[in-house]
């Protein structure tokens, strides 16, 4: 009888035919001979790049930040989670180097895209960097070379705008040469988890080509979890990042309608939480910003549209988190109005502008639409940020300012907008006249003139 097999072996169901793989570059893969190249080396690519230095391969970082690449090789980090000190010992032991000249490719192995892919002014993937990088990898692929794409990009990328233009070197996919995908799932930040302990998710444009790269990923990830196509890898990311903004839309949805009930949001989340099954927590805020949350879910909303389907969860999430800065500063608005004062010369301190806790990160940051927002209000606005010490809005430069006791007891209004550790809110709070508290880092603290989101 035919036995149906289900869990874990389904992992292996990629396996090539040991005849169908590059013998040679699987060889070189154990031995750790392989050359790899990291093209962009930010959040994404220098991590992944210093862990294969670390397992013991020669890794190439290649950026068109010719800044960057110099800070490698004086082996100075530029991202938190990478300490200058290792990066500067895998330089010096010679298993990192970087350079901006595209013409290493023809030297490698393996090449791993970790470029950005940004929305344009209409909301649409912006997909010239991978472009850029895919016909440079064109120009020089040679037999025995894996691809990999690791940037986050809509379903069918690597199948329908990545191999066409490999296949024009007249080269075989799957038998002389390799692709496949591998969503990142690193949390800039994150302590707890890193590249090593998240499972890698991988899979090949053929069972060859996926068997090669979960052999290259098991050498720095503790589980590599293969799926049947790049596709489903690519939507696998998508779905991730879509599952937390939809849920996000539906937090801050709920602060609104909350506020309107004359309820504590932050009590019913709170309690909530306590459900042991079926329900995850996540918190509202002044709108989403980093690198994915505010992107990933239009990559996906977009590729739908071709195919002439609307996706309406995305587009209301989407929509709600959008309007979030808007939400904020009106309900700033209605505060002063109660008081009896408008926002029109009051002062503002803004405490926190990077997009989440503790990280120097401004992309996508909810904070400058806010700030842009008061001036336009002809609100006087200062903001304190320890990881930013200068942001760019419409008007010109903003640069942070320090937080002293005589700012917070001038400002009308001390509006926390990133949670920072380093803030001691107590003190703010006992010093302040009104404190807007868009994250609930004044959990605890009973002064009245706290208004929580
Ligand atoms: N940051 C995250 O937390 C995160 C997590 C998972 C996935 N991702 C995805 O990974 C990809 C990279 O994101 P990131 O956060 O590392 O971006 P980043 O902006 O931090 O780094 C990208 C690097 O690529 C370089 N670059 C741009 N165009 C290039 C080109 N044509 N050739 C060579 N280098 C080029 C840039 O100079 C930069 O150093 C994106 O698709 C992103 O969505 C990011």
């Amino acid at each position: 009888m035919q036995q149906l097999i289900t869990g874990p072996a389904q992992e292996h169901s990629q396996q090539a035919n040991f005849e169908e793989r590059d013998p040679d570059l699987l060889a070189r893969i154990t031995e750790r001979s392989a050359r790899i190249g990291v093209v962009g080396l930010g959040y994404v690519g220098l991590p992944l790049a210093t862990e294969w230095a670390r397992a013991g391969f020669r890794v190439t970082g290649i950026d068109i930040d010719a800044l960057r690449v110099d800070m490698c090789l004086k082996s100075k980090s530029w991202i938190a989670d990478v300490p200058s000190e290792d990066l500067g010992a895998l330089v010096r032991e010679g298993f990192l180097t970087a350079t901006t000249d595209a013409s290493v490719f023809r030297e490698l192995d393996i090449i791993t895209i970790c470029v950005p892919t940004p929305l344009n002014e209409a909301k649409q993937p912006d997909m010239r960097a991978i472009l850029s990088v895919v016909d440079a990898i064109a120009g020089s692929l040679h037999a025995g070379q894996l691809i990999i794409l690791e940037s986050t990009t809509y379903p069918g990328t690597t199948d329908e705008f990545i191999l066409p233009r490999l296949q024009q070197s007249g080269l075989k996919v799957g038998k002389e040469y390799f692709l496949g995908y591998s969503p990142e799932r690193i949390d800039p930040g994150n302590t707890r988890y890193g590249l090593r302990n998240t499972p890698k998710v991988i899979a090949g444009t053929t069972s060859s080509c996926a068997q090669l790269m979960k052999a290259l990923y098991e050498t720095v990830v503790d589980r590599v979890i293969p799926v049947s196509s790049t596709r489903a890898a690519e939507l696998v990311k998508l779905f991730e990042n879509t599952f937390r903004a939809v849920n996000i839309g539906l937090v801050n949805e709920l602060a609104m309608m909350a506020n309107l009930l004359n309820v504590d949001v932050w009590e019913v989340i709170s309690a909530a939480g306590t459900k042991p099954y079926g329900f995850t927590t996540f918190y509202p805020g002044p709108g989403i910003g980093g690198h994915c949350i505010p992107i990933d879910p239009h990559y996906l909303a977009w590729k739908l549209h071709t195919l002439n389907y609307t996706s309406r969860l995305i587009e209301a999430a989407c929509e709600i988190n959008e309007q979030m800065p808007r939400y904020v500063v009106e309900r700033i608005s209605r505060v002063f109005w109660d008081a009896g004062k408008c926002l029109d010369a009051s002062r503002v301190l803004v405490l926190g502008v990077a997009y989440k806790r503790d990280v120097a990160d401004l992309r996508e940051s909810p904070a400058k639409e806010i700030i842009e927002l008061f001036c336009e209000k002809k609100a006087v606005v200062d903001y304190v940020d320890p990881y930013i010490p200068v942001i760019t809005l419409k008007t010109g430069m903003l640069a942070a300012v320090a937080l002293d006791e005589d700012r917070v007891r001038r400002a009308d209004c001390v509006l926390i907008l990133t949670d920072h550790s380093v803030f001691d809110y107590a003190s703010i709070a006992r010093t302040a006249s009104l404190v807007i508290d868009t994250r609930n880092a004044t959990v605890g603290l009973a002064e009245p003139h706290i208004v929580r989101l």
